[in-house]
């Protein structure tokens, strides 16, 4: 017992936090160029004009990943490099840069498994209003059959969207991500529909295309914890998971509304009922569309709260941490029986493989005067993460695999450099890669598929 034989142990990046290269070759302007070049955007004005840059040290990298046993790699397609405008004319050198880190890959036996879009959005398409615009599933659509054409012989794993629950509730209503909109949901609703919407068609354009792809999706959520085993505190928890908000103004970060259509054809009820008004015209016949048979349900778990039953109206209530609870360095809580309850209230829900895409910590990581980096937290964290996840297994999750956030240290978002997550430390200044402690210890346990 334990992890399957074919389990998928990986490491992840997305285009924007790595590649650097901003300007080269013909690509494109996405929304982040934009926003990490405005001021008091990102900490420190950061931007990913250079990031790790590994649009020129590709060869490099997958030779490192290869020497530390990854085995799977699951990075990004800058959309902007393909398609510079975001539809229309093809950037051949923007192909040519993917064919040829497809094909290192490839050569050092490490399976691709590309995401689609990892939130650097052409700016070209939101100057036509973006996720708004009634059209952006067709361009969504376009852009990955594009991908199927171009790259299907070769990646035969293809994951549609990363976090939409960022991507519109952070970027759009909280505007702490690019473009920075602070929007309501007479606005944020109808886009969730168009990215639902450009979900499906990208499905069913990846499997025409591409007929033996798999294809998954990665959105995310903080899972609830039932602060005791009790029936009562774990149902409390499993509301609490797949409930949604209905703040007009905080609505977008949760799961259900972002899972339910794709995995079950329907929005989920109560939401619905506030929200339906919000809807474009027609929204019911675009449900099938929406609903396309995926491989494995990817999920981004990073940590999750703690609920218990209470005598109240929805009859769950968020237990507060206790003072001096455990977190990583950008703050956020070390709660390892997330990666225990979500997968097992996802499974149960939507009945699909489960696919962790990201897992992982920041930390306070620095090259020691042995010239190595030693980040014991990091052990410890996945460790325990990967305990709590084998459990699920044990009890008959149907657990597909892992992705360790991140290969390497990279550009987190509006925290720029500052937070490291990477199994390799990246020196920004010489763009060395060190290999941290925590690479070699996840090279054993993707060894011996066991923890
Ligand atoms: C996730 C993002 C990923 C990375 C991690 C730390 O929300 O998908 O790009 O920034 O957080």
């Amino acid at each position: 017992m334990g992890f399957r034989k074919d389990f998928i142990w990986g490491a992840a990046t997305a285009a924007y936090q790595i590649e650097g290269a901003a300007q080269e070759d013909g690509r494109g302007m996405s929304i982040w160029d934009r926003f990490s070049h405005e001021p008091g955007r990102v900490l420190f004005g950061h931007t990913g004009d250079v990031a790790c840059d590994h649009y020129h040290r590709y060869k490099e990298d997958v030779a490192l990943m290869s020497e530390l046993g990854i085995r799977n790699y699951r990075f990004s397609i800058a959309w902007p490099r393909l398609l510079p405008d975001g539809t229309g004319e093809v950037n051949q050198k923007g192909v040519d840069f993917y064919n040829r880190l497809i094909d290192e890959l490839l050569e050092h036996g490490i399976r691709p498994f590309a995401t689609l879009f990892h939130w650097d959005y052409p700016v070209a398409l939101q100057a036509r209003g973006g996720w708004e615009n009634a059209d952006s599933p067709r361009w969504f659509e376009d852009y990955a059959a594009l991908c199927a054409r171009m790259f299907g012989d070769r990646i035969k794993d293809f994951i549609t969207l990363n976090e939409p629950q960022c991507f519109i509730g952070v970027s759009m209503e909280e505007g702490r991500q690019a473009p920075g909109l602070r929007l309501g949901a007479p606005q944020t609703v109808p886009m969730s529909h168009h990215v639902l919407k450009a979900h499906g068609l990208a499905v069913r354009a990846l499997r025409a295309l591409s007929s033996d792809c798999r294809v998954g999706y990665a959105p995310c959520g903080a899972p609830c914890i039932p602060v005791s085993e009790s029936e009562a505190d774990i149902c409390a928890a499993r509301n609490a998971y797949f409930d949604v908000p209905t703040d007009e103004r905080r609505w977008a970060r949760n799961v259900a509304w972002w899972s339910d259509p794709a995995m079950l054809g329907r929005y989920p009820e109560r939401a619905l009922r506030v929200f339906e008004k919000y809807l474009p015209r027609g929204w019911e016949r675009d449900m099938e569309i929406i609903r396309q048979p995926l491989d494995y349900y990817g999920q981004n778990i990073y940590n999750g709260r703690l609920i218990r039953a209470a005598h109240n109206e929805p009859g769950y209530e968020e237990v507060p941490l206790p003072v001096g609870f455990p977190k990583t360095a950008i703050q956020w809580p070390i709660t390892p029986d997330a990666l225990y309850w979500g997968p097992k209230f996802l499974y149960e829900r939507y009945q699909t493989p489960i696919l962790i895409t990201e897992n992982g910590l920041s930390c306070h990581d620095a090259v020691s005067l042995d010239g190595k980096v030693h980040d014991p937290n990091r052990v410890d964290f996945m460790h325990r993460y990967l305990l709590a996840y084998k459990r699920a297994a044990e009890e008959g999750v149907d657990a597909a695999g892992y992705f360790a956030w991140s290969f390497m240290d990279n550009y987190e978002w509006a925290h720029g450099y500052n937070e490291r997550f990477g199994l390799v430390y990246v020196d920004y200044t010489t763009q060395e890669r060190i290999v941290k402690d925590s690479a070699l210890w996840y090279k054993r346990v993707m060894e011996q598929n066991d923890i």
